[in-house]
């Protein structure tokens, strides 16, 4: 796309959203052009940019959303619903960072995958797609090796494990020929029995700011091998959903991935 990319924010007042506006600043790849927050969120009607000389206002809604090249949804489930509905009404590509969906919204999304581009990730880090890539081939080359996910968050965080936990599990699932219907233990309490072999575990941790930390281990005997992945500071999801969304205007329909987009932009 030569000329800015027309860009809507779902989920602009949130953490991911400040994240997006703080680096829209200075991107000349982009005119902000809509902002949407929830349906009773006190943003509602107020400047985006305070003491800019600018008539763009957080929305409640999509009523009044003009022609766009590529929504960002960092929202909650709500939120990517409505944000989803605008993007098949008016064929608009659609970037979504956000987790904890349920299998009626990720049916949806599914199927829109036949009239809109639709670039999802669990997390839009390069760190977290090269550990991704990394765990997939250590579970494939230790396969009678126990495999735990451990996955620490801020305590506002709303779904566990988290997206990235899960798209992990999937992975080292994959490389074993299973899946995380069949492998996983979500939790563990009182009288639970010895370990199942194959199975792939996950841990929560929540507290305080915490950005995000990911460490997938393969436990074997007598040896343990641990790859991790810490994000310090939340921008590095909103540079990646950016170069995502600006990769994604202008595609043909279908599923993306960030894989793509590395793949492309290397
Ligand atoms: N993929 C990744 O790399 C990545 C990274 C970080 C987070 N995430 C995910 O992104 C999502 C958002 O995270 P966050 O930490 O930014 O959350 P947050 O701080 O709670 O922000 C949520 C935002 O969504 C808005 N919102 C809520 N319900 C809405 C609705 N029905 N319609 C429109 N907007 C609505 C909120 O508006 P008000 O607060 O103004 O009411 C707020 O702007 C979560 O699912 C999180 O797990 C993904």
């Amino acid at each position: 796309m030569t000329r800015p990319a027309r860009l809507a924010i779902s989920g602009a007042s949130g953490r991911m959203g400040r994240a997006l506006l703080n680096l829209l600043g200075d991107d000349t790849r982009f005119e902000l052009v809509h902002t949407v927050v929830s349906p009773g969120s006190a943003r509602g009607g107020q400047p985006v940019f305070a003491g800019r000389d600018d008539a763009l206002r957080y929305a409640h809604d999509w009523t009044h959303a003009p022609a766009l090249d590529v929504v960002i949804d960092f929202s909650g489930a709500a939120g990517l619903a409505l944000a989803l509905d605008h993007c098949l009404a008016h064929g608009t590509a659609l970037v979504s960072g956000t987790t904890g969906i349920d299998s009626a919204l990720e049916a949806r999304l599914a199927d829109a995958g036949k009239r809109i581009a639709i670039l999802r990730a669990a997390n839009f880090s390069l760190g977290v797609a090269v550990l991704t890539r990394l765990l997939r081939e250590a579970a494939a080359a230790l396969p009678g090796w126990d495999v735990e996910i451990l996955e620490v968050h801020h305590g506002r965080k709303q779904d566990a494990p988290s997206g990235t936990a899960l798209a992990l599990g999937q992975a080292a699932a994959a490389a074993r020929h299973t899946t995380l219907e069949h492998a996983a233990v979500y939790s563990r309490e009182g009288q639970t029995g010895e370990r199942v072999d194959g199975s792939i575990g996950f841990a929560v941790v929540r507290g305080g700011d915490i950005v995000g930390e990911h460490t997938a281990m393969l436990i074997g005997q007598g040896e343990r091998l641990e790859l991790g992945h810490r994000a310090t500071d939340r921008s590095i999801f909103a540079r990646g959903a950016l170069q995502a969304a600006h990769w994604l205007a202008g595609r043909a329909s279908g599923h993306w991935q960030l894989d793509d987009v590395i793949a492309t932009s290397r």
